[in-house]
């Protein structure tokens, strides 16, 4: 097996992550010493995928916090709230970003009372919860993967869309994550990659964690994947998800709706592979889901190269929503759910089964929670 891929990690105060901009020309990592580097690692998707997001902006508060010099207690907070906003304003679609966010809030307003509220003392709980959010989040991935795996039967040809591996999380991935688990348990099976338009992340990134695990994987375009369901080709498609909704609705990179659309004409299932922190059962359904719009350059150049008419008009929505219906099963860390997702979701949220994201800070000293 090869070396794990480090997505991102906190070393000598700072936070480092793999450039995903420059993969899979070049493997080399961004050092962000200032939080504001961070918040710009993640607009211009340096760093991506919805979990990932969250780690990194958790990192960035902690980082952000590290080098605040307040007055007062009052100073500190308007100060920390203030970094908080500028993460919160990168990725509206990604639900573990506000997920990362209120858990570092949490941990502040619990060390502000806590006994040892000294600067140094919550500077410090800062950086250890956002290192715990990180190796939760590989834990958290490895149960998604162990229970996605009895899913895949050796000889599936499994069709996936953008990247939702270890490059879009701490570690190990979502989607990729159950091909990962199902690869490791010694099922012969076959990858299907969409190319991922406009930003190509299936042909860019999710080729390359692929090629390195040596799983068997073949590149597709986008429009392609239809008649490949036609002729009988996809046993199956995993993809993660950006937020899913109370009810099972479930955003993620745009072109997952057409292919959840396709699968149900082909009878093929369709399975997300998403954390319990993806889902925001605060909202009902996916239409509250707010859907991320990105620049007209990503659809009109690839690359510096022009690819349509200059100033021709352009609509580049990053996400769209596949209702629950489409949707044969999402695989969590906390048990599989089937239809119907409202009563299954909320009862994986009850069982308990759950160590990963709904812990929240208290411990001191260390970057290590272990
Ligand atoms: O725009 P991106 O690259 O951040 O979009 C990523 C996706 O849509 C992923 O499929 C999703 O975040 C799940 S990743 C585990």
């Amino acid at each position: 097996m090869s070396q794990p891929i480090q997505t991102i990690f906190w070393k000598d105060d700072a936070v480092v992550m793999i450039d995903q901009n420059a993969l899979p020309l070049e493997e080399k990592y961004l050092i962000c010493r200032d939080y504001r580097e961070v918040v710009a690692a993640i607009k211009d998707l340096t760093i991506r995928g919805a979990p990932a997001i969250g780690v990194a902006a958790a990192m960035g508060i902690a980082l952000g916090t590290l080098h605040l010099c307040p007055a007062s207690q009052k100073a500190f907070r308007t100060s920390f709230d203030d970094i908080c906003a500028q993460f919160s304003r990168t990725r509206p679609t990604a639900r573990n970003l506000f997920w990362g966010i209120e858990r570092m809030k949490r941990c502040f307003e619990a060390d502000l009372s806590s006994a040892d509220n000294s600067l140094d003392a919550i500077k410090q709980s800062l950086i250890n919860e956002a290192v715990r959010i990180c190796e939760e989040d590989i834990a958290v991935n490895r149960k998604i993967g162990v229970n996605g795996r009895s899913l895949i039967q050796n000889g599936d040809n499994i069709l996936t869309h953008c990247n939702a591996g270890a490059l879009a999380t701490a570690g190990y991935g979502t989607a990729l994550g159950v091909i990962r688990a199902a690869f490791e348990e010694g099922k012969n099976i076959h990858v299907f990659v969409d190319e991922t338009r406009p930003v190509l992340q299936g042909a860019r990134l999710t080729t390359w964690e692929l090629m390195k695990e040596n799983i068997h994987a073949t590149l597709i375009t986008d429009s392609m994947a239809g008649f490949l369901m036609k002729q009988g080709k996809i046993s199956k498609i995993i993809v993660g998800s950006d937020r899913i909704a109370a009810n099972g609705d479930a955003a993620n990179k745009i072109g997952t709706y057409s292919l959840a659309v396709l699968a149900g004409a082909h009878q093929i299932p369709f399975y997300i592979a998403a954390p319990l922190s993806t889902i925001d059962i605060s909202i009902q359904s996916g239409e509250e889901i707010p859907i991320e719009e990105r620049n007209a350059e990503e659809v009109t150049t690839f690359r510096g190269v022009i690819t349509a008419p200059e100033g021709f008009p352009v609509y580049n929505p990053a996400f769209d929503v596949t209702p629950h219906h489409y949707i044969t099963a999402i695989i969590t860390e906390a048990g599989v759910a089937t239809p119907p997702f409202q009563k299954h979701i909320g009862e994986l949220f009850e069982s308990g089964n759950v160590d990963g994201p709904v812990k929240s800070c208290h411990s001191r000293g260390g970057g290590n929670p272990e």
